[in-house]
């Protein structure tokens, strides 16, 4: 029988769990995780204890609740004026790591290549490899950490399938 072979054999832990271990030893703020440092505001306990009463505890439609669905593009269309079709290009996901982590695996093959900019989100090249893929890492520099689009262009090749772009 063969070994077990793990696809991330040497990732380690995550800069997440590195950053918060050190600030609970120190004693010192947690600038690396969004730990909220208030209450759940009354009136989203109040919605969620109504919504479980009112029988709102089974699984939802894999692509997320309509009508979620339709305020998240009603709230696009107001904030952004972006026109987004929720039944087809809204999914609802259980965070954002969970959703980048299934677009790449909807979309990278094996050998693909993916260009992440760095300092990146530390799921991106995991996820990149699970998929088989390789990530390409471009360092964005200081003092402005823009991109440089010449290295961009540089850097696509025949089989890069995806950049990721980060941008609030
Ligand atoms: C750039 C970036 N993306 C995604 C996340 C995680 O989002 P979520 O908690 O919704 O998975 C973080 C968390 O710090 C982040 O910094």
């Amino acid at each position: 029988m063969q070994p077990l072979q793990f696809k991330l054999a040497n990732q380690g832990v995550t800069i997440f769990s590195t950053m918060t271990a050190l600030a609970q030893r120190l004693k010192a703020i947690n600038l690396s995780q969004g730990f909220p440092d208030f209450a759940a505001p009354d009136a989203l306990i109040e919605a969620l204890c109504d919504a479980t009463r009112s029988g709102y505890n089974q699984y939802a439609p894999g692509d997320g609740w309509l009508p979620l669905r339709e305020q998240v593009a009603a709230l696009f269309l107001s904030r952004d004026q972006l026109l987004i079709d929720p039944v087809h290009e809204i999914t609802i996901t259980p965070g954002a790591t969970i959703g980048i982590f299934a677009a790449i695996q909807a979309v990278v093959q094996a050998g693909d290549e993916v260009i992440v900019f760095d300092p990146s989100y530390d799921s991106y090249a995991p996820a990149v490899r699970v998929a088989g893929g390789i990530p390409v890492h471009i360092a964005l520099k200081a003092p402005n950490f823009a991109v440089d689009w010449s290295e961009v262009k540089a850097a696509i090749r025949p089989h890069t399938r995806m950049i990721i772009v980060n941008t609030p």
